[in-house]
């Protein structure tokens, strides 16, 4: 009976969001405004003034005595925490678990690090209190400057997800030698911050030896196990609400100082405590993407066939954790080359640890090496696409498994056909449009697929209603509304007689929401619920009416039939099941996991015009062309990508944290001098998904999506802008300054 396909009628449709109302009304309570939560108070997080040393002196007297204040916290009195972990990069999962204790010594490990809280009956009264706390550090030199100490990068023991941090295939340094055509080139990416639109914020509520913490999560498992491990508690002792998320991009992965100091601060005071983040708060203490150097060295024949490829990252961490971005694992499959090599070296500085942000590892790699790639086609002769067609491989080339689907060349052609890349002249500098030097780029995107262990709880109730239950989230990426959808289909009810209840403890568990893996893991256990309460159903009708057959059972439009003979779901509930039918499913990694190389593709085509007298850069028009397995939501799916587009213009072209390599923290630390695309950058968008089903991936055919869109698009910007003037920029962003020495 579970093999009985009920005809899919939601999944693949461009549907509203059903959050939508919700949120444009208000109704939507983020974890900063939960007023309902009586005697709740406020705390203000007071930051290091310095970014390496120890605090010799600190004089609260006078912050502890101001109007409204209930607590200060320091190192002096904060509740015990386990120490710091080892600096080096921690396993899966531990890095998402450990505890990150706050206020825990006299040290100062990175600029704006907590140093003190203020509890006080209001906002302003906790901030007021924090400019009379005196502090007297004893600084000590730190290293802030990643080039100054190249010479000291060294090898982390994995990189993050738990990858090789080296790979070697065949003798590379000899193929490099003896190629015909070579190219050895150095680019950088900067430190970048994700921002999301929600600061990060908490209210923490104790009830007993019982703490509930409202918050943004992404992945509520890792957040509750985060704040046991800092707070010592069991797991059953810690609830994490977060229906609602305004934006994670990976910078609401693991736990901050906002959710700890709330718990520690709550059961203090004996009153919930809420706390945000201000945003120049979240560009130290929310995590980054770290600066990077990238060497890339790429070999061909002259027939364009890579015989040796090499991408060495040398990135900044910080001493006290190591992050190391799997910034050069893709090169392991995305062209196929006789020899390769990829290393990953870290450069440990006096800053807070990188994070994951929005596609770690493909973002920054991506957009060196899918620039070199660009190079190495204008070397040979070659258009870049015919250059990357020469290098398809068959196989992954480094796993030698086949890949699940791979319509990489497929992307690169429909986008040509409909972006016009035959218009395109491979001459740089040959287009004008009035003061303004036109050119095409593109760039290959790709991003492994992955799916985590994931159950999910439905119950259909006698009115009729299902409800769906995970403690998975929607970080703005429309969980809610596929998961109506996929349910809907599953069981043949309309999205109507569907809620969706996520982002709470206590539901089943899940993967959340990170690594592009929510929707493709949820997706599969809501569907494989539904699955199992079809089979409850049914069984249940058959108690009844032994004569039913199990495999004549057909659910669509609300109904069970059976020959023809059709019942309301829940007139059956309610006649057999009052109290409700309910069902779990789940999904966890299975052998075709491992057994196929799993990734989603794309290709983006850019066309860029660059004022030929002031080096101002306008995009005009983009293009992506997508397969990533079958698209759940043609209206969501597409705002994940034109969301990762505006990034890669972002990527390309503005953003970039500037550290103070005198004292160690970033400069530029707010939304006015941090520089993000706004509407007035951004052309038209378009993006065109492949038809695709991936019976590899999952029981649904699909594959993730919400980090692809940023894979390769930053240089497919700098593509465009090197096929406009003539100029090739490897210091990313691309402002104008760097352009204008080459257009002069
Ligand atoms: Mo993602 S950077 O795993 O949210």
């Amino acid at each position: 009976m579970s093999e009985n396909p009920t005809n899919a009628t939601y999944v693949g449709r461009p549907l509203d969001r059903v959050d939508g109302r919700l949120k444009v009304t208000g109704g939507a309570t983020y974890a900063h405004e939960h007023v309902e939560i009586p005697n709740t108070v406020h705390g203000y997080i007071l930051g290091a003034a310095i970014a390496k040393g120890r605090i010799a002196r600190i004089d609260t007297a006078e912050a502890e005595n101001a109007p409204g204040v209930l607590h200060v916290m320091t190192h002096r009195n904060a509740p015990a925490q386990p120490d710091f972990g080892p600096p080096v990069t921690p396993t899966v999962p531990e890095v998402f678990t450990r505890a990150r204790p706050m206020l825990s010594d006299d040290r100062v490990r990175f600029y704006d690090e907590p140093v003190a809280l203020i509890v006080a009956e209001t906002f302003e009264a906790a901030r007021a209190a924090a400019s009379l706390i005196q502090i007297r550090y004893e600084t000590e030199p730190g290293r802030y400057d990643m080039e100054a100490h190249l010479a000291e990068a060294y090898a982390p023991p994995r990189t993050n997800a738990g990858f090789e941090t080296d790979s070697a295939i065949g003798d590379f340094e000899g193929a490099f030698a003896a190629a015909e055509v070579k190219l050895d080139v150095s680019y950088t990416t900067p430190y970048q911050h994700h921002n999301p639109m929600e600061p990060h914020a908490t209210t923490a509520v104790w009830s007993g030896d019982n703490l509930t913490i409202y918050t943004g999560a992404q992945t509520i498992a890792n957040f509750r196990a985060g704040i046991a491990n800092t707070l010592q508690l069991p797991l059953e002792r810690v609830r994490i609400v977060s229906p609602f998320i305004g934006g994670g991009f990976g910078a609401k992965l693991i736990v901050h100082a906002d959710t700890v100091l709330a718990a520690l601060a709550a059961r203090v005071v004996g009153r919930p405590v809420k706390i945000a983040l201000t945003r120049q708060q979240m560009f130290a203490n929310a995590g980054h993407r770290a600066k990077m150097k990238h060497d890339v060295r790429l070999g061909a024949d002259r027939s364009g066939r890579l015989v040796a490829t090499s991408h060495d990252v040398f990135s900044a961490t910080s001493g006290f954790e190591e992050f190391c971005e799997q910034t050069a694992v893709f090169v392991r499959a995305l062209y196929a080359s006789e020899t390769r090599r990829t290393r990953h070296r870290l450069i440990g500085l006096d800053t807070n640890r990188g994070e994951w942000m929005r596609s770690p590892g493909e973002a920054p790699g991506m957009l060196a090496f899918e620039c070199a790639i660009d190079e190495m086609a204008e070397q040979l002769g070659l258009d870049p696409i015919e250059f990357r067609i020469r290098n398809e491989p068959t196989r992954d080339p480094e796993r030698d498994v086949p890949f699940s689907t791979r319509n990489l060349v497929a992307c690169m052609q429909e986008g040509a056909m409909r972006f016009g890349w035959e218009k395109r002249s491979s001459q740089p500098r040959a287009m004008r449009d009035g003061r303004f030097l036109v050119g095409y780029g593109m760039a290959a995107a790709m991003r492994p697929n992955y799916i985590g262990t994931t159950r999910a709880r439905v119950r259909l109730s006698g009115n009729g209603q299902l409800t769906v239950q995970a403690d998975m989230t929607d970080i703005g990426t429309g969980t809610y509304t596929i998961l109506t959808q996929i349910a809907a289909d599953a069981t043949g009810l309309p999205p109507s007689a569907i809620t969706v209840e996520l982002g709470d403890s206590n539901f089943p568990r899940t993967a959340g929401s990170g690594g592009s893996w929510g929707a493709a893991s949820s997706g599969s256990a809501v569907h494989n619920a539904c699955l199992v309460l079809r089979d409850r159903i049914v069984a249940e009708a058959r108690r009844a009416d032994p004569s039913l057959k199990a495999e004549d059972a057909i659910f669509a439009n609300g109904e069970i039939r059976w020959a023809g003979r059709g019942e309301p779901l829940g007139q059956l509930v309610g006649r057999l099941a009052p109290s409700g039918i309910e069902a779990e499913g789940q999904v966890e990694r299975g052998d075709d996991y491992r057994n196929f190389s799993q990734h989603s593709y794309g290709a983006h085509f850019v066309e860029a015009g660059v004022d030929m007298d002031t080096g101002e850069i306008r995009i005009r028009r983009m293009l992506s062309t997508i397969g990533a397995g079958r698209i759940l939501n043609q209206k969501t799916a597409r705002s994940q990508v034109i969301g990762g587009m505006v990034w890669g213009i972002g990527a390309a072209l503005m953003e970039e944290s500037v550290l103070d390599p005198r004292y160690g923290h970033f400069v530029n630390h707010d939304l006015a001098e941090y520089h993000v695309p706004v509407n007035a950058d951004v052309p038209s968008l378009d993006v065109v998904f492949l038809e695709e089903h991936d019976d590899k991936a999952n029981v649904l055919g699909s594959k993730g999506i919400g980090e692809l869109g940023v894979c390769g698009t930053g240089a497919a910007v700098a593509n465009a802008i090197y096929n406009a003037t003539g100029v090739r920029v490897r210091e990313f962003p691309i402002t104008l300054d760097k352009l204008l020495a080459g257009l002069a």
